[in-house]
């Protein structure tokens, strides 16, 4: 008999699930790439009808400019809802329509980490081959806890059943990183520390914590996103060339760098190094600890003791609430040796650039300087773009589209191993204990600024012609 497939979302009621998930599933159901035979259960402590939930997913997909409502209403045959209080031992007890070892079962914890351990509790005595779990980042709160939570995940699932998720990796400019990087012949042999100057990877957004405070006032935007997406980005801009295209081998080349950042702090000022940030008025949204100190806004700056990468200063930038939405990579080059046109350059000494924008139009352009016409020899920096969309009018698959499609297809390349994950929060853990023990302060800003006042000390000579020119 063939089985069946069936995705039971644990958060079935959450922002994710509503936001991200259902909308990717649709997607994928409206151009025919889910099994047809899959089933999905949303899990949730609310008490909910089957007609009560789907009202309460269809929301974000409505949005989408192309909603069609006949679809839609085929899509939600597929879709049901449990009430279950996961937090109990035995939760699943009478529950055997949901999970049956007669089904492929597919387990999506949309979940904050503390809860991870009650879902494997409950699962532990269901090891089968094909069954996968899906876990959504942060994984685990440090590196002590994401070490438990491996073993854990370990006890019931084998490594290849693991999908530890993180929507960055499926960003269509992120994996043409690749592609820029290694199968162009001028990129690759500069890319070092004998022509780079610096890289700023950031990824600001508009918005605050919205209806996330339970989640977020917990894990702050170092868990959230520095971890996570910012190192997993600065892992691909500067691993080695990996053996072959393969999951393993980039693995590999990501666990390299990882390892190689520099742990070893020690500075005279924190705030060139870490800084931490606070929007005026996180204080005040609904579920937030009055005194909480939770940051929505970190700067970083790590090195890579590497030859390649010798003293090149890398700066992670996040934050909510900031001046724009944009998630984007400027590498910096160092000026050519010659002085040979000085001061004929406009405005200060040009750093050549090159950007790599993820969000929100996939693009890339190299900046360089270029002769004004007329009778002077005056130098300014010039940008040549290329924008996705005005060269491939395919869609572009949103990042959850494609990492649910390849959980169907058990293709894990996307995913980060447990070593990364562990490697990563080894770096995390050692900024926070430094900014501990230096007692580092969190620092206000305003909504719609660039972040905290002192955070003009992560401004470069090369941010501040990037931020003139762009
Ligand atoms: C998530 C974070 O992983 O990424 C959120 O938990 C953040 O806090 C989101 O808002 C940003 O994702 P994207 O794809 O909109 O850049």
């Amino acid at each position: 008999m063939n089985k069946k497939h069936k995705l039971l979302i644990f958060g079935g009621t959450g922002d994710l699930s509503r936001k991200k998930l259902f909308p990717s599933l649709f997607q994928l159901f409206r151009l025919g790439l889910l099994p047809e035979d899959l089933e999905i259960t949303g899990l949730g402590s609310r008490k909910l009808n089957d007609i009560e939930y789907t009202e309460h997913i269809t929301d974000y997909v409505r949005k989408n400019k192309a909603f069609d409502i006949k679809k839609w209403n085929e899509f939600i045959k597929k879709i049901s809802y449990e009430q279950c209080d996961i937090t109990r031992c035995n939760a699943f007890d009478n529950k055997n329509r949901i999970i049956s070892d007669d089904n492929i079962n597919i387990f999506y914890l949309a979940l904050a980490p503390h809860m991870h351990k009650y879902v494997f509790n409950n699962i532990r005595d269901r090891r089968k081959s094909g069954d996968r779990i899906i876990i959504e980042k942060p994984f685990g709160y440090d590196y002590g806890s994401a070490i438990k939570l491996n073993e854990l995940a370990k006890k019931v699932f084998l490594e290849e059943q693991i999908y530890r998720i993180d929507h960055y990796l499926a960003k269509e400019t992120i994996q043409n990183i690749f592609a820029f990087r290694f199968s162009n012949g001028i990129f690759e042999p500069i890319w070092n520390s004998k022509y780079i100057d610096s890289v700023y990877i950031e990824a600001n957004e508009l918005i605050g914590i919205e209806n996330r405070s339970r989640y977020f006032d917990s894990v702050g935007i170092v868990r959230d996103m520095v971890q996570s997406h910012l190192l997993q980005l600065l892992s691909i801009i500067t691993l080695d060339l990996p053996k072959s295209f393969t999951a393993e081998d980039i693995r590999d080349e990501k666990m390299k760098v990882f390892k190689k950042i520099n742990k070893n702090l020690q500075f005279d000022n924190m705030d060139e190094f870490f800084i931490k940030g606070q929007y005026k008025g996180y204080l005040d949204e609904p579920g937030v600890d009055k005194s909480s100190i939770t940051p929505t806004y970190a700067a970083m700056k790590i090195y890579i003791d590497s030859i390649r990468w010798q003293n090149v200063p890398f700066y992670l930038v996040t934050g909510k609430k900031m001046n724009e939405k944009c998630v984007r990579v400027i590498i910096n080059f160092k000026h050519p040796p010659n002085k040979l046109f000085g001061s004929k350059q406009q405005g200060c000494i040009m750093h050549n650039q090159i950007e790599i924008t993820i969000q929100p139009a996939e693009k890339i352009c190299i900046r360089f300087g270029a002769k004004k016409p007329g009778t002077d020899i005056v130098l300014e920096p010039v940008n040549m773009v290329f924008e996705y969309k005005n060269y491939f009018k395919n869609e572009i698959v949103p990042a959850y589209s494609k990492l649910l499609l390849d959980i169907f297809k058990e293709d894990q390349s996307l995913f980060a191993r447990n070593d990364s994950i562990e490697y990563s929060w080894q770096v995390i853990d050692t900024y926070e204990k430094y900014f501990h023990e230096s007692q580092g302060k969190v620092h206000e800003y305003d909504p719609g600024s660039s972040g905290p006042d002192i955070s003009s000390l992560f401004v470069t000579e090369c941010h501040k012609q990037y931020r003139r020119k762009k």
